[in-house]
């Protein structure tokens, strides 16, 4: 009798599976999905050796916070695993709509709706609210949770360049009916560039759009106590929708859409992303509410992430690296070839030191980089540490 995993080889899908050009390649040079064995705090361990991470977006460092580990532990034992079902069918919990207020008191919109991951919550405030007959204006560097939303909504896209409100403008004056729609982030997630919100707002008013704002890397660290980017300009009522995801600061799995309460309920009645998908654990909520309550009750962690943003800037700066112009802790290494990337980074986990290398396609042509993050938990002897290896790296390339 033959074996099932030889009865499946007959499709030719799996001359495509054996032959994947960029699959061969990750393999072969080893640079994604590594696994650690331990981490404690900012170092991760590989193999017996100790890494500083320097790539994950726990900008607060909150991830091993006390309170928001007791709350994920009290969560399970009161709540159990999981909801094990969508909130439409099988209900939410008192947990799901105690985040949900707060979160939208904390932002200053009237309503949330909180999602199981970052990547379903952007997706579902692009397909929530837009449909077919609507026109979507998309900076062209956009996150992939975006482009999905985008493309399950079935509107017309029309892409403009990157954080150029001009060329927004200038695509919808040819524009003069359907709905329209623009999607941007609040802090562009490669690049660390701040949207240029106050523009954008401005034509939204002209040309009557609708604006949806993915800041999964502005909150928790522009605005009052980390508000995020709307807060940051003002613009928070100037916004129609704005999401993130629990990932970044909150040092969580998950997210959220915020909106007025009419707009939430009309997202709920559409967004797949929420009425196919299971709801929010019950773990995910507490951490997530606890990660909120430190973030106000603790502004120690910001003030350490923006004095570890100046040191960490000023390494980058004194070797004469290329940071892309980044204002925020997400910042980009250009080195604008892939072979000088690798060495890079390879140079860098020599080093200890470990990032995580974007090329074409993944960034436009030319920009091929090494994404990296600043965190509150980076210690000054981390710092040291990386500013050595930075120098090692350069001197490689
Ligand atoms: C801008 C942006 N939006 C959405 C997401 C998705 O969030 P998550 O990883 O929590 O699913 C990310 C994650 O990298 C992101 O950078």
């Amino acid at each position: 009798m033959p074996l099932p995993f030889i009865k499946t080889k007959i499709s030719p899908l799996w001359k495509r599976i054996k032959s994947d050009d960029s699959t061969r390649l990750r393999l072969k040079y080893d640079t994604y999905y590594h696994i650690f064995e331990k981490q404690e705090g900012t170092r991760v361990f590989k193999d017996g050796k100790e890494y500083i991470m320097l790539s994950s977006n726990d900008y607060l460092g909150l991830s091993h916070h006390p309170r928001i580990k007791e709350a994920g532990i009290a969560a399970l034992n009161k709540w159990g695993s999981s909801t094990t079902g969508a909130r439409l069918a099988n209900g939410g919990r008192i947990f799901h709509e105690e985040l949900e207020e707060k979160l939208a008191n904390f932002i200053g919109k009237e309503a949330c709706h909180v999602y199981s991951a970052g990547y379903l919550a952007c997706a579902s405030a692009v397909t929530g609210f837009a449909d077919r007959k609507d026109i979507i204006l998309a900076d062209k560097n956009l996150h992939s949770s975006l482009w999905s939303g985008i493309q399950l909504s079935g509107a017309r896209c029309e892409r403009f360049a990157h954080n150029n409100p001009d060329h927004a403008a200038e695509i919808l004056e040819e524009e003069d009916k359907n709905n329209k729609i623009f999607v941007l982030e609040g802090v562009y997630s490669m690049e660390g560039h701040i949207a240029k919100l106050p523009a954008f707002v401005e034509i939204a008013k002209k040309y009557k759009v609708f604006t949806i704002l993915d800041d999964a890397h502005g909150f928790g660290v522009l605005g009052k106590d980390g508000r995020g980017t709307a807060d940051h300009f003002g613009m928070t009522d100037e916004v129609d929708v704005l999401c993130s995801s629990f990932s970044k600061s909150l040092a969580g799995a998950g997210g959220f859409v915020a909106s007025s309460k009419e707009a939430i309920d009309y997202m709920r009645s559409h967004s797949k992303q929420t009425i196919f998908s299971a709801a929010l654990s019950p773990v995910s909520c507490a951490c997530a509410q606890a990660a909120l309550d430190v973030m106000q009750d603790e502004p120690q962690h910001r003030e350490r992430l923006f004095k570890n943003l100046e040191r960490y800037r000023s390494i980058l700066d004194n070797l004469e690296l290329d940071t892309w112009e980044s204002e925020t802790p997400a910042i980009p290494i250009v080195l604008g070839e892939k072979e000088k990337v690798y060495y890079f980074w390879k140079a860098l986990l020599e080093k200890g030191i470990y990032a995580i290398i974007s090329i074409a396609p993944g960034v436009p042509p030319g920009k091929d980089l090494i994404r990296t993050a600043i965190s509150a938990s980076h210690t000054d002897e981390d710092l040291d540490r990386i500013e050595e290896a930075m120098t090692y790296a350069k001197s490689k390339i």
